[in-house]
Order: structure tokens, then sequence, then C-alpha cells
């Protein structure tokens, strides 16, 4: 049995396996007649939504449990949750603030579990993010040599899309204002996965000729009390035109979403025709198919 933490739980080939397998037109339904349990501590749009079609189109039956519903760790453990949950469901899906819960949830799971957003880590969006770019750009094969740029704070979905895209051969830099550059253990676990990583607090020379452009919000979910803060540590890191004009000319934008216009990104990026953000938000469901299908093949 296999688990989903992070894209570097994965082999390379394995990666690509849930890529192509995401974008089969007949998958088996191999989670007929089962139930597949997602569990939220934070809200989301894309991951619940894109998740639970994606167990439908497999045959099977989600059951999205909201943040007051369950209470973990304060109405009852993760692990007597995730022990209770594996009881009816094949596979167990998590959003959590601490990544460490589903390092708990691993160690007694009798089902394979699923990382829908941790603090740490965000997979199931840098399959999707990988999806969009080998979409764009000719096939998973042909990202190698490639390059994106992650202009932002160094949180969940900047060490996910740096380990998908990086493990498919792309070079990847990372720009960050001081104080908020990936860890030092989140770099080397990166570069431990064979990626080449740039990392630098400019993002105008880490947008220099690159293939792809992609941010994040400055604060993520659970850092609210940190926004003004944030606002003020992160000015110059808005993508605007002027800086997509410093990439290749066939480039193209990307943003997991929720978007904050004007923040992290000006509207008329988000909207432009460099834009692929609603082709990536699609590719989620995608994405997850691939992920569930071979969990579901591992066991
Ligand atoms: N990108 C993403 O995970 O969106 P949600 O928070 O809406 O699920
Ligand atoms: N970094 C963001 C991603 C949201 C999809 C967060 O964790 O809130």
């Amino acid at each position: 049995m296999r688990h989903l933490l992070e894209i570097d739980d994965l082999s390379v080939g394995e990666l690509t396996d849930i890529l192509e397998r995401g974008t089969h037109a007949q998958l088996t339904k191999v989670l007929d007649g089962q139930g597949v349990a997602l569990l939220f501590e934070k809200p989301s749009a894309r991951t619940r939504n894109s998740m639970e079609m994606a167990v439908v189109q497999l045959g099977g039956h989600p059951l999205t449990i909201r943040p007051d519903e369950v209470g973990l760790d304060t109405r009852e453990t993760v692990e007597d949750v995730v022990r209770t949950l594996a009881g009816y469901h094949s596979i167990i899906g998590a959003r959590v603030f601490e990544h460490a819960k589903l390092e708990r949830a691993i160690a007694v799971s009798a089902v394979p579990v699923v990382n829908m957003l941790s603090d740490e880590a965000h997979p199931l969006q840098g399959l999707a993010d990988v999806l969009t770019l080998a979409q764009e750009f000719g096939g998973i094969d042909a990202l190698a040599g490639r390059t994106v740029t992650y202009v932002g704070d160094g949180n969940n979905v900047a060490r996910s899309l740096a380990l998908a895209t990086g493990m498919l051969g792309m070079q990847v830099r990372v720009a960050t204002p001081v104080g908020y550059e990936l860890s030092s253990s989140d770099i080397s676990r990166v570069q431990d996965a064979g990626v080449a990583l740039e990392c630098t607090n400019d993002p105008m020379a880490a947008c220099q000729g690159a293939d792809a452009v992609y941010t994040d919000v400055w604060t993520s979910m659970g850092q609210e009390a940190e926004s003004i803060q944030r606002r003020a540590a992160f000015a110059g890191f808005t993508v605007t035109d002027d800086l997509m004009a410093l990439a290749a000319p066939d480039s193209v934008f990307l943003h997991c979403l929720p978007a904050h216009r004007d923040e992290e990104v000006t509207n008329a990026v988000l909207e432009g025709s460099r834009s692929r953000v609603w082709a990536q938000a699609a590719n989620r469901m995608h994405a997850a198919r691939g992920a569930l299908h071979w969990l579901m093949e591992q066991r």
C-alpha cells in the first residue's frame, strides 16, 4: 500500500504514470461501490470539488467531512479518526494545518492517505501544475530543459511545484522576499529529489526567459494574523505585465488559486492571454483521478 503526502513519495516513473492515468480516456472504475473520505480542516473550492468528482468518475462515493464535524485532536485523536474512517472507506484524503498529522495518519491507516494540502505540501496541486505545463508545451517528455519561475512565498505550493516540475527535468527558480524563502530542509529535500533549483530574492532576474511564471497568495490559510506584515514584505513581488515581459515570449502564467487580484498578481496578468489558471484549475480533477486510480492499484 502507498500513500501520497508529497510529490517525492513518487519515483519519476510513478509521477509520469499518474499524469498519464489522469488523461486516460477510459480508466477502470477502481472505486466501484467504495467510499473515499475527504476530511477538511480548512476551506476549499478546487480540492473538494475536483476530488469529489474524480471519486465519482472512478465509480466511488465521496464523503466530505467539514472542519467542525470531526475535530482532529480536539474531539478525538487523529489516529482514532483515521482508524475509524478506514473501516468505511478505501482512501482517506485530508487537508490539515500541521503536516505531522498526515504522518500520524499513515502510521495507523489501513487504507491509502492522500494529502489534500498541509502547511508543508500540496501534491495534488503539483500534479495539476505539471499536467497543465505538459499540455502547454507538448507533453510530459517535452518539459525537460524548460524553466519554471515561482514568485512569492516559499510555501506548500512552492515546494510541491518545485518537486513536480523539477523531477520532470525542468529548471526551477524560486524568488521570494528575504525571510520568506523555502526552508533549508525544503531546499535539501527538493535537491535530494534531483531537482535543479535556484533560489533568489530577485523576482526580475528569476523571470528572465522563464517558460512559466507561477505565484500563490502571500498569506496562506492559517496565517491571516500576519497579512499586513506580509503585504509589506512582499512589495515588489506582484506578478505584473512588466515582470511577464521578462519571461519567454510563449511563456504562461499559473496560479493555484484562490487569487488576490492586485496583491500577488495583477488583474491584467490573471485575466490576460498568457494566463492558464482556469485550465490549471480544471486539471485538478484529472490529476486527482490519476492519483486515486494509481493508489487503488498499489494496494
Ligand atoms: N488550489 C486549491 O487547492 O484550491 P482550494 O483551496 O480552493 O481547494
Ligand atoms: N498556500 C495556500 C494555497 C491555497 C490553495 C494556502 O496554503 O492557503
